[in-house]
């Protein structure tokens, strides 16, 4: 049999795991990268061109280097937890390097259409047409794999803003935004407070006269630095924690997290306080802020009516001198190539598990890393990749076109139910929940009930222990015998970089949050539960 050609379109975090799973199963991937270089996001340049995803000079990962790497290639175990995007870059490179990706890719390559086959309807084949040095290419390609990204179009609604037209100072979209050289001792608003905005304008104020940071919503704010300064996200996101959030109400959750959240600074008191319970719409990761609001560096303000042409006034009625604005109001996406394609396109909120669009012929075409975790991407799009290999290989059916749209409904009911309208949130979904979910799909689920019974200290750092996601390579498809070590020296690389001044004490158990007495006592409280609403049934 002939080895399938798939295209993987765009060479950044989601493209290169791609690349990789391709490579894996044997397919033959040409990725075609419109820029002349690897990275997408995550490749700082002062001056991006429009249309490529821009991020900030200072811009440090939210997510953990434990919970962010490839399943197979853990990050080096002197990297600090959370990386600068100079540190990411180093390690997708080493990651290109190690996997022999670079040969794989064509830079300066845009892809201007993808369309089908004329037999597309008996070999699912399509015709890709590619612009390279200003000259068009068409190519015949097996499968394609969608990897362009979605923080790649500024969404600026300008109308929004009644008066900005007329405003003499200077405004931009956090998207242009690089450093805070431009802001020195002027006085700034940033608009929206998510975590561009909370990193934008905390970054700013150390410079500025004065930072005033305008929310509509609010929100709730955590922080990188978690329970006794391990990370965030390998704290909270363990399978031991996703049962608990399973078996209490999440009412009695949101609650819990809030509780923690206002302990650390009332989110009331900082006029931060949303409307929304936590859990319903995307948190803003901030270590600082609320340090910047204490000092005074940023004053919160609700959102912008007006603009004068040397002022913005607010909603409450206070008005402000201001030189500059940055708008932190997100991003939005396409898929300019596909335009001939209105079975996918008006599919484009609707796809299969984030990734298929139902209505095709043959499912020779994947979106990858177009959905929004709470937690990695790198991960999340890497399973999706090894799952669409093993679709376009034929050895892992879909599910009938009405199965799959019924499917489709069902999730966003739910999505409908569980977060607050917001088009981010439309592509939301529970970090381990989904992992599970691809992970089932393609086989390679960790069964944590038949590891207890071969391996027990492995399958209690796999249930107690940072979801990480070498815990999809322990089993099926792409099984990597270093998966079982990568999991069990996972708490070495956290710790590693932190112990650079070596000290006699070894202090309390860092990770005893997950030990034994806390199950203990939830499972008392939880029957206690149990027994009062009996109780009170009766
Ligand atoms: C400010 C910010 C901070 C973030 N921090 C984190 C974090 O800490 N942890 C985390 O997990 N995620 C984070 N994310 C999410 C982030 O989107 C992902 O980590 C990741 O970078 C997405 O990678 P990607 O490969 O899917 O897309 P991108 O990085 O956008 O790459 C897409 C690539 O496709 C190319 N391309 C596009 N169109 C074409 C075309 N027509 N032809 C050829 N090539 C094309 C582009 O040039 C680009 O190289 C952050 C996002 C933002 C905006
Ligand atoms: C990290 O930042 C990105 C970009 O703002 C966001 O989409 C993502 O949800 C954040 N992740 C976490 C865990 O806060």
């Amino acid at each position: 049999m002939q080895v399938k050609k798939i295209a993987v379109i765009g060479a950044g975090v989601s493209g290169l795991g791609a690349i990789k799973s391709c490579l894996e199963e044997g397919l033959e991937p040409v990725c075609f990268e419109k820029s002349n270089d690897i990275g997408g996001l995550w490749r700082y340049e002062k001056t991006p061109e429009s249309g490529k995803p821009g991020i900030y000079k200072s811009l440090t990962c939210n997510t953990s280097k434990e919970m962010t790497a490839f399943s197979d290639y853990p990050f080096p175990d002197h990297y600090p937890n959370y990386l600068h995007n100079s540190k990411m870059m180093e390690y997708l490179r080493m990651y290109t390097r190690h996997f022999g990706l670079m040969k794989h890719i064509q830079f300066l390559s845009k892809v201007c259409h993808v369309r089908k086959h004329p037999d597309f309807s008996s070999s699912g084949q399509w015709n890709v047409v590619v612009e390279t040095d200003g000259k068009q290419k068409t190519y015949v390609f097996d499968g394609i794999m969608i990897c362009t990204g979605h923080y790649t179009e500024k969404y600026l609604p300008l109308k929004d803003f009644p008066g900005i037209k007329k405003f003499r100072g200077l405004y931009l979209h956090s998207w242009a935004y690089k450093h805070p050289d431009n802001f020195v001792g002027k006085r700034v608003v940033v608009v929206g407070i998510g975590n561009s905005g909370a990193d934008v304008a905390g970054e700013i104020s150390r410079v500025a006269e004065q930072v005033f940071l305008s929310t509509r919503r609010g929100a709730w704010i955590w922080n990188r630095v978690w329970d006794n300064g391990n990370p965030l996200d390998t704290t909270l996101f363990t399978r031991y924690n996703r049962i608990l959030e399973k078996i209490f109400p999440t009412f009695m959750i949101n609650r819990w997290v809030e509780n923690k959240l206002n302990a650390r600074f009332n989110h009331a008191n900082y006029g931060l306080w949303p409307q929304h319970r936590f859990l319903s719409h995307q948190a803003t990761m901030s270590d600082d802020l609320p340090n910047h609001i204490i000092s005074g560096r940023i004053l919160v303000k609700p959102n912008v009516k007006e603009f004068t042409k040397t002022s913005a006034i607010f909603e409450d009625g206070t008005e402000e001198n201001i030189d500059a604005v940055i708008f932190a109001t997100g991003y939005t996406f396409s898929f300019p190539f596909l335009e001939d394609n209105s079975e996918i396109l008006d599919s484009q909120h609707s796809m299969f598990k984030f990734m298929f669009p139902p209505q095709l012929e043959k499912p020779t075409l994947a979106f990858i890393g177009i959905l929004q975790p709470v937690g990695a991407t790198i991960p999340t799009s890497e399973l999706q990749s090894r799952w669409a290999v093993q679709v376009f290989k034929g050895l892992k059916k879909l599910p009938s076109a009405s199965d799959m749209i019924a499917d489709i409904n069902r999730r966003r009911k739910k999505m409908e139910k569980e977060f607050v309208k917001s088009s981010r949130d439309t592509h939301r979904v529970r970090y381990i929940d989904y992992m599970d979910e691809i992970a089932s799909e393609l086989g390679a689920k960790p069964n944590v009930f038949s590891l207890f019974l071969w391996d027990t200290k492995l399958a209690r750092e796999v249930f107690y222990g940072p979801c990480t996601p070498y815990q999809y390579r322990l089993q099926g498809p792409g099984k990597w015998t270093g998966a079982q070590k990568a999991i069990l020296t996972q708490r070495d690389r956290i710790l590693k970089p932190l112990r650079t001044r070596m000290v006699k004490h070894t202090g309390p158990s860092s990770f005893s949050l997950f030990g034994v007495k806390v199950t203990c006592a939830i499972f008392c409280l939880f029957v206690f539960m149990l027994v009062i609403m009996q109780v009170i049934g009766h």
